[in-house]
């Protein structure tokens, strides 16, 4: 398809940049352009064909429904989000779908967030690394990405208005690196524009956004997209670089556009630019062929949930299930099991598995008998609770093991509104003391969207496994883990704190009157808790095996100036085939700015079967050392010491070397605002000062001087301006001028 735009009319391409209804483009026959279908994603195919709506209510035709991202991120394993993303990309092309909308990768700044269970983690690299191999993946099958919600999407409490308050370091140190690495290193073909504003300004007409930052800085070449319904202000969305409206509103808007470029307020060549940005992605080839693997896929969901699974708890080896005769399965999600979220994401599965049937399969084969007891309703105003537990707590004193599946119901979370609470519901964790209290072991597997507390029942049980959301097939993937059909190897991509309240954006969630301010700054999540040293009950990170593994050899090689190669050498120790996470941390208190007290910089996932070693080499680049200096506007690597630590997780550091970094020379024009202690430590002018006054100074001034070393200590913090009504005059103007001119010359290395 080449289309000339100088043919179309300014209608014609106004009407361009909305969507014809609710989940395509907008064609013109006439002069040969096609409608592109853009539908949710991300772990699924959401296509509707009859009532169109982007809250989930209506059904759509079934597809499978892969782990939600937030299965996909405590899987450590851009295979595993590659395969998620390739999977779906092949269910898109067989419902001619162009574009998936998603990932999403917004940071889990808080863990009350409704939409928690559709972002990878509250760490932006770990969220970059697989968001991007999901985009990779499904692009190179066919499908184009959305990758959402740009940006500072963190909550649901009035996501469509608030204004989220955020410095720029803490923008570019925690908010935007993950948008930032899709799309540097993916090419998405769109980037979906947030609801909320930024600073005051929506996100769809925020241009520092969308063209500043997007375009001139990470290159960008793809198309932006609203929100569905995240336009406020039409003509300022296009001049500000939003190219598509969504949904299509009948073109209601576009006369906006008309009316603008006509008075003379929108640049035309702007509208064109946004036209040839659309027109580009409806020309993305979307054959619609291939059919619905349906059994290849559920298998494959299995597969991907069960590596998604994190065991966090295992006293005395509780688990895996083994040297039992009865097992008693206690608890609703057992039965019906919760397996994603609810909201624009809603997946009408091809089939659902019930962990309760699996554990019966497995069971079954090794003589096991399984008996299963309610133990709780999700819904309210049951009045039978006392009953229900009671026959739970019977049935768990009859067996060997108990197992108790308790969790979050759509009710409690989901897209649109965030939780008030991380508790369990009462029932719930009534229910797990009452069986703890006399099964001779008892497993509590979870199942959630958002981390859950643990506290009050947490030390009555042997095992806990965090199962979140695991898509369709996750029952099965579940029962897999439980009886060591597969080794569990997932690890937390977000902290679960002791408390709500320790959450760093407690005080500042989810904001007020407008506004959300983000206080705690770059100290989100697992940098809050680890700077701060405040006790947690599992780290980031965190992730038991069924094996054992051993950290040794770390080995540093510097390459270059700031570039550091990592090698680091594993040994399964264990009985069992397993997979481990190498964890890279960087430690450093080098440069100008607070920094958290370590950072995740890299990642692996290895497998290793039992007695064999892997030495893994990964290398930190100069991101892994720089902070986003606001005065200069860039990044830097200041020079200092930087300890580059390997973790079992963030809490668990089991390896260490230091390494001494040159870093960049950071030159800052001075001004009579710079403090003095700024203007002796100018590389350039510093010394001038120094041996300018060296000139004017008695023998006798300098001896003082020099004994008195703590009077220049006393001024340092002072400003030049200030400085100077105190010196009588032993510092001409001119001659600061001068000085000033000087210390530009020298640019920073960025
Ligand atoms: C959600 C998006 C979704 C869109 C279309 C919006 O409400 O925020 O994530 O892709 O609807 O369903």
């Amino acid at each position: 398809m080449t289309v000339d735009i100088s043919t179309l009319t300014l209608e014609q391409k106004a009407s361009l940049l909305s969507g014809q209804d609710f989940w395509s483009s907008q064609p013109i026959p006439e002069v040969g352009i096609p409608s592109i279908v853009l539908t949710d994603g991300p772990h699924g195919i959401r296509r509707q064909d009859a009532e169109s709506d982007h809250l989930g209510i209506n059904d759509a035709l079934p597809s499978t429904c892969f782990p939600p991202a937030v299965a996909v991120g405590s899987s450590w394993d851009p295979q595993i989000a590659a395969q998620v993303g390739a999977a779906v990309g092949r269910e898109g092309l067989a419902f001619g779908v162009g574009v998936v909308l998603g990932p999403g990768v917004n940071i889990k700044r808080s863990p009350l967030c409704g939409r928690n269970f559709e972002y990878y983690s509250e760490d932006p690299l770990l969220s970059g690394v697989l968001a991007t191999a999901h985009v990779n993946a499904m692009q190179d099958v066919g499908p184009g990405a959305s990758v959402k919600h740009f940006a500072a999407n963190n909550q649901e409490h009035e996501r469509m208005r608030i204004s989220a308050d955020v410095d720029e370091r803490t923008l570019r140190e925690i908010y935007l690196p993950a948008f930032e690495r899709v799309v540097t290193e993916a090419a998405p073909a769109t980037v979906m524009a947030s609801y909320n504003k930024i600073n005051g300004v929506y996100a769809s007409q925020n241009r520092w956004l969308l063209t500043d930052v997007l375009r001139t800085e990470w290159g960008f070449q793809g198309a932006v997209v609203s929100d569905w319904g995240a336009v406020s202000n039409r003509v300022a969305g296009v001049a500000a670089g939003m190219d598509l409206e969504m949904p299509g509103n009948g073109g209601g808007t576009d006369q906006e556009i008309v009316d603008a470029v006509r008075n003379g307020t929108l640049d035309e060549r702007v509208v064109d630019e946004s036209v040839r940005r659309v027109l580009a992605l409806a020309a993305r080839p979307t054959p619609s062929n291939g059919t619905l693997e349906v059994d290849a896929h559920h298998t494959l969901a299995r597969t991907l949930a069960a590596d998604s699974i994190v065991l966090l708890k295992n006293e005395d080896d509780a688990l895996p299930v083994a040297d039992v005769s009865r097992i008693a399965v206690i608890g609703p999600f057992a039965t019906d099991p919760r397996f994603q979220g609810g909201g624009s994401s809603h997946i009408n599965a091809t089939r659902t598995d019930a962990a309760l049937d699996t554990i019966r399969d497995h069971a079954l084969e090794r003589g096991i008998t399984v008996e299963y007891a309610t133990g709780f309703l999700l819904a309210d105003g049951d009045e039978d609770t006392d009953a229900r537990r009671a026959e739970a707590a019977s049935t768990a004193a009859r067996a060997d093991i108990a197992i108790v599946f308790a969790g979050l119901s759509d009710r409690e979370e989901s897209e649109g509104f965030d939780r008030e609470t991380l508790q369990l519901p009462a029932a719930q964790i009534d229910l797990i003391k009452a069986v703890a209290a006399v099964a001779p072991r008892t497993v509590v597997v979870l199942s959630n969207g958002g981390v859950v507390s643990l506290e009050g029942w947490h030390d009555d049980v042997d095992a806990i496994v965090e199962g979140w959301l695991l898509g369709q097939a996750g029952g099965s993937a579940i029962a897999d883990v439980l009886f060591g059909v597969v080794n569990p190897s997932g690890h937390l991509a977000e902290t679960i704190p002791l408390r709500l309240e320790d959450n760093p954006s407690w005080n500042n969630f989810p904001g007020e009157q407008g506004h959300v301010r983000y206080g705690e700054g770059v100290m989100v999540g697992y940098r809050h808790y680890e700077t701060a040293g405040i006790p947690v009950r599992y780290p980031f990170g965190h992730g038991l095996s069924y094996t054992t593994f051993a950290t040794t050899g770390l080995e540093i090689e510097q390459a270059g100036s700031d570039a550091v190669t990592v090698r680091v050498t594993v040994t399964n120790t264990g009985t069992r085939t397993g997979k481990h996470v190498v964890q890279l941390y960087v430690a450093t208190d080098a440069g100008p700015v607070r920094r958290p007290a370590r950072e995740l910089r890299s990642f692996a996932k290895i497998s290793l079967e039992p007695g064999h070693t892997e030495t893994v080499e990964l290398t930190l680049g100069r991101r892994a050392f720089a902070y986003w200096d606001v005065e200069l506007s860039q990044w830097v690597v200041p020079a200092g010491e930087y300890r580059i630590q390997v973790g079992e997780n963030v809490s668990t550091i089991v390896a260490e070397h230091s390494v001494t970094l040159e870093g960049d020379v950071v030159v800052r024009a001075l001004t009579m605002a710079s403090t003095v202690g700024d203007w002796f430590a100018h590389p350039v002018v510093g010394p001038a000062l120094m041996a300018g006054m060296a000139e004017g100074l008695t023998e006798e001034q300098a001896q003082q001087a020099e004994q008195n070393p703590d009077a220049l200590k006393m001024v340092e913090s002072m400003p030049m301006q200030q400085f100077l009504t105190f010196t009588n005059g032993a510092f001409p103007l001119e001659m600061l001028e001068q000085l000033m001119a000087l210390s530009t010359d020298e640019p920073a290395n960025a």
